[in-house]
């Protein structure tokens, strides 16, 4: 993924800010907070688009950039790559702001795969209505 994107990628599907209980002894935020923010980011993308319960099935390609401290606020967005019978497949970045009003700072970035559930647990579908509404909207890009 390009260092040089100098904004953010999709949809603003989370904000939060960083606590002192989320750091480490150094007082940088820690890599998996980060993580879980972006699950959290990409399930409610995921559950959106699937009408439904989705599961994290995979989480690849991450990437930690710069680190995040205490106060910062941490913004996620989610983009949908690929839709399949039952997976979604989408990217995930973390943009850092501080009060400061500093321009904000992509700090993470990876590649989540979710699958839709249904209430017990099992694989289902992805609605077809959503598929087309995905193949729409890349076609146009
Ligand atoms: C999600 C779950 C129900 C899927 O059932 P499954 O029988 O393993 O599903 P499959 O192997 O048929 O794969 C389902 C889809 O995921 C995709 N998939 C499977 N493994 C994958 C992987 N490692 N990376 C990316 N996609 C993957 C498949 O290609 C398939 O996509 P498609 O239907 O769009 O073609 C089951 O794996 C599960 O319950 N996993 C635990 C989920 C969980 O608890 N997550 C939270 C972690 S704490």
């Amino acid at each position: 993924m390009s260092e040089s994107l100098s904004k953010p990628e999709g949809t603003l599907s989370l904000q939060t800010i960083a606590m002192p209980a989320d750091t480490n002894w150094s007082g940088d935020v820690f890599g998996g907070w980060i993580v879980s923010q972006m699950d959290l980011a990409g399930a409610i993308h995921a559950e959106r688009f699937s009408k439904g319960r989705c599961a994290t099935i995979s989480i690849n390609q991450m990437t930690f950039l710069v680190p995040v401290k205490v106060g910062d606020v941490i913004s996620c967005y989610t983009k949908i790559l690929k839709v399949g019978n039952t997976s979604i497949q989408m990217q995930i970045e973390v943009w850092d702001s501080h009060d400061d009003s500093r321009l904000p700072k992509r700090v993470t970035e990876g590649v989540f795969t979710f699958v839709a559930v249904d209430a017990q647990g099992a694989k289902r579908q992805i609605p077809e209505q959503s598929k087309q509404r995905f193949l729409a909207q890349v076609s146009q890009v």
